[in-house]
């Protein structure tokens, strides 16, 4: 049985989860590294001791060097060569990876590992600190599915038939694939020109590059069902330039990658940082963990009728791999509240809040824009009740504090949706005898 994390998981559950990582170790000793050998550095390109980069040597990559100027504060000659990462140590972004190879440089300790500015070398996975984010990597790779394993010659011929589905049922399909289309393209996005850079930590970069690869599978899939239902294309994938409701969804969260894609943007300042968490929080709380979530109650409904069972199990390998997403944001989330206390503070909390507030609302209207009429067993009001009560876990999973604990699940079948083999005989449509490996030869 392949294991994934329920996107019910408590709360609790989840801070034991985020908390379970090696917390950041107390300030040692801070060796000084005095101008004459950083000049040196510099030049001979070597790593400092306890193989730390220093500033020096990320001053020496002329890129990073611009970057770096334009918004770090200004560091202490002390912060400037620490070599330590104690939580208070908050000053200064970290390295890219990029920085060059220090031959012979002290190894790397499992303690200078940090989420966001850390210094120590970032392309060495091993030892591990966050093992939740390794475990995370290793059962998305165990979950691993293609689209064209899921045959779709059931929904063809029902859409094709005039009396197949309802007008307010096709209006959902099409709405719901018109979003989706172009929504895990903004994910990739930001992943990969936004936060990966940022994430100063291999474990947590391996973790984002097999989400990476998940979003590309996910555009895949609904690019599969648009072409096997023969839908306009121009009328789906630019859904999120002529909908409103999907606009202002995309729109929403396009701002928060806009503002860390800035070449001049860099973390290490409390400003940047939380920066950097909001736009982790838009992504992984609001976007996959609340913006999802009509069209998934919505996609998923018509399979429980027997009604486009491919795209409803499309949908299924998607929301478990969403749940999967989410479940890692907590973590990551939490893990860099925990080594950056000074973050959190009352006013950030309340725009955080807010955030949740306006993607409830642009969910909302999302739901009774799709849904003009109840279908399908549903209605909008069942969403507006739904949005409050998921909103209030993905903030309560954050340490915010419970707004909607009142908020009832009006569709507790959801957390079933994310076992995949007890629903097996009941959509029948997995195609068992495709090729994965039918391109190999060893010849
Ligand atoms: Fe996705
Ligand atoms: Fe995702």
């Amino acid at each position: 049985m392949l294991s994934f994390d329920d996107d019910f998981t408590p709360p609790d559950q989840q801070k034991t989860d985020a908390l379970a990582a090696k917390p950041v170790q107390p300030a040692q000793p801070v060796p000084q590294v005095q101008p004459k050998q950083q000049t040196q550095q510099v030049q001979q390109v070597q790593h400092a001791p306890e193989h730390v980069m220093t500033q020096a040597q990320t001053l020496a990559q002329p890129q990073v060097a611009a970057q770096a100027t334009a918004t770090a504060t200004p560091q202490t000659p002390q912060q400037v060569n620490s070599i330590s990462f104690a939580p208070d140590d908050a000053q200064g972004s970290g390295v890219t990876g990029l920085e060059t190879i220090a031959f012979n440089a002290k190894r790397l300790r499992v303690d200078d590992k940090r989420i966001i500015n850390c210094r120590a070398d970032l392309n060495q996975l091993v030892p591990f600190k966050y093992e939740w984010a390794w475990k995370k990597y290793m059962d998305s790779c165990a979950n691993h599915w293609m689209p064209q394993e899921i045959s779709m010659a059931r929904d063809i011929a029902l859409w094709k038939d005039p009396n197949g589905l309802t007008d307010d049922e096709r209006l959902i399909v099409k709405r719901n694939l018109g979003f989706f289309s172009t929504a895990d393209s903004l994910v990739a996005n930001n992943l990969v020109l936004a936060i990966y850079r940022h994430i100063t930590n291999p474990e947590c970069r391996q973790y984002l590059l097999r989400q990476s690869f998940e979003e590309a599978v996910h555009t895949h899939a609904y690019q599969y069902v648009i072409e096997s239902l023969g839908l306009d294309e121009g009328e789906i994938f630019n859904m999120y330039r002529e909908v409103p409701v999907i606009h202002d969804k995309d729109a929403f969260e396009l701002q928060f990658t806009q503002e860390l894609a800035d070449p001049n943007f860099q973390t290490g300042t409390p400003e940047t940082d939380q920066r950097f968490l909001r736009n982790l929080i838009g992504y992984y709380g609001i976007m996959e963990g609340l913006f999802f979530y009509v069209g998934f109650v919505q996609m998923l409904s018509f399979g429980r009728q027997n009604k486009m069972t491919g795209a409803s199990e499309q949908f299924q390998y998607i929301l478990r791999d969403e749940s999967m997403h989410l479940n890692f944001g907590v973590d990551l989330i939490n893990q860099i509240k925990f080594e950056n206390p000074h973050l959190w503070t009352p006013e950030f909390e309340k725009e955080i809040v807010e955030l949740f507030d306006q993607g409830l609302e642009l969910e909302y209207r999302y739901a009774v824009d799709t849904m003009p009429r109840g279908v399908l067993g549903l209605n909008a009001g069942m969403f507006s009740e739904y949005l409050r009560f998921i909103a209030n876990r993905r903030m309560k999973q954050i340490g915010l504090p419970g707004k909607y604990d009142s908020a009832k699940n009006p569709f507790p079948w959801m957390s079933e949706m994310l076992d995949l083999k007890k629903e097996k005989n009941f959509f029948e449509t997995r195609v068992i005898d495709y090729q994965t490996g039918g391109a190999l030869s060893w010849e």
